[in-house]
């Protein structure tokens, strides 16, 4: 079976990493100027598949990327620790392993030594304070990038935010540090709020939907590549996505499945859009029918395009405070967000798509 050129599930492997130029760029001199940088950005818009790619281009310092998502204990953070030192390129998984050694600590063999009966487990908070020393002195050995990916996961495990900052704090200038995160306004909280440890030790940089201008190369390079012509189906697809990195692909996916070898995508869009909305309607109506009776409200005005102050509140019987309410706790979950032109879209295309179509205002 021939493999899509719209991969839609995960990271992307470095290489299919496009559109992301400038980004990259900012990102690497960053990393070289060893200015510690909070990557934020809503769900599936390309955060690690970014942060991969500049792993990959950065070939004079070895990166150590550490995912954090869903951690909820010391015990998961040093497994995840662990697992990232080993995942590494070999010029700094071995003086890691060497390190840890030197330690007492057996890297590969920690999640089973975390699983014993209380009497016989390591202290897991005592492993991390060790294992993120040991990450600074790898730092100070030889030139390393620290990626902290789904980072926020991290704030949730009492104290653990506060040994990073401890511990790294002195060597700022000795190793590159990346945070990325989701749930924006949990990240920018770890970033921006007095009480929390990482306060003021960031600078906060916002990765943003595609431009027109890469999801046509994207879709137009897909094609091409497998033997179809793109035709103009990139505007309709940037029309319903408005560059939403996932929801791209998975809309091209869905229109290059129903264009042959050395067919055109032209005329398939409607079939498409059909496809694509039958196959993600049930997981549209959960996430929507998970919201308050509030959030739902005032997800469903923006998606028609309408104002939480306007006419389609009152309809709705929405008070503008209750309004209000929702709409910071949709924005600071990521399902709302800022377009540039400083007005609030839903972030899920999709899921806007659906609205207006199941509960149009
Ligand atoms: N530069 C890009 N060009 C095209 N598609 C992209 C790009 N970056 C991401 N995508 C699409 O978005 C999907 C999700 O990417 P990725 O996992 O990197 O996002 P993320 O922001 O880390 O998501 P999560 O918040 O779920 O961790 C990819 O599978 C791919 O379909
Ligand atoms: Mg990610």
């Amino acid at each position: 079976m021939e493999v899509s050129p719209f991969p839609y599930q995960g990271p992307l492997p470095p290489d299919r990493v496009r559109g992301r130029d400038g980004l990259l760029q900012d990102l690497a001199e960053r990393v070289t100027e060893r200015r510690v940088t909070a990557l934020l950005g809503p769900r599936r818009f390309g955060k690690t598949s970014v942060l991969r790619r500049l792993a990959a281009d950065l070939t004079e310092v070895s990166t150590i990327a550490i995912d954090l998502f869903g951690v909820q204990t010391h015990a998961d953070a040093v497994v995840r620790l662990s697992s990232a030192m080993q995942a590494a390129v070999p010029s700094i998984r071995e003086p890691a392993v060497e390190l840890s050694v030197e330690a007492g600590i057996d890297l590969g063999g920690l999640q089973a030594k975390l699983a014993l009966s209380p009497a016989r487990r390591p202290d897991a908070r005592a492993l991390f304070d060790q294992l993120v020393q040991m990450l600074v002195t790898l730092g100070r050995r030889m030139p390393l990038l620290l990626v902290f990916d789904e980072f926020q996961s991290l704030t949730t495990v009492d104290g653990a935010t506060a040994v990073l900052r401890t511990r790294l704090q002195h060597h700022y200038a000795d190793v590159g540090l990346i945070f990325a995160g989701s749930a924006p306004s949990a990240m920018r909280d770890v970033f921006t709020r007095h009480d929390q440890p990482f306060f003021n030790q960031a600078d906060l940089v916002t990765i943003e939907p595609l431009d027109l201008a890469a999801v046509h190369a994207i879709v137009v390079d897909g094609f091409a590549d497998t033997g179809r012509d793109a035709g103009s189906v990139a505007g309709n697809l940037f029309d319903l996505t408005g560059g939403h990195p996932q929801r791209t692909m998975r809309a091209a996916d869905q229109v290059w499945r129903l264009t042959g070898p050395g067919e055109s995508a032209d005329g398939r869009w409607g079939r498409a859009l059909t496809r694509l909305r039958d196959a993600e309607a049930g997981v549209l109506a959960a996430t929507y029918d998970d919201l308050t009776a509030t959030e739902k409200k005032v997800v469903r005005i923006y998606a028609n395009g309408g104002s939480i102050y306007g006419s389609a509140a009152e309809r709705l019987e929405l008070s503008p405070g209750a309004a209000n309410h929702a709409r910071d706790r949709l924005l600071a979950d990521g399902k709302l967000r800022h377009r540039d032109e400083g007005d609030i879209v839903v972030t899920d295309p999709l899921l806007a798509d659906w609205l207006v179509r199941r509960l149009p205002l």
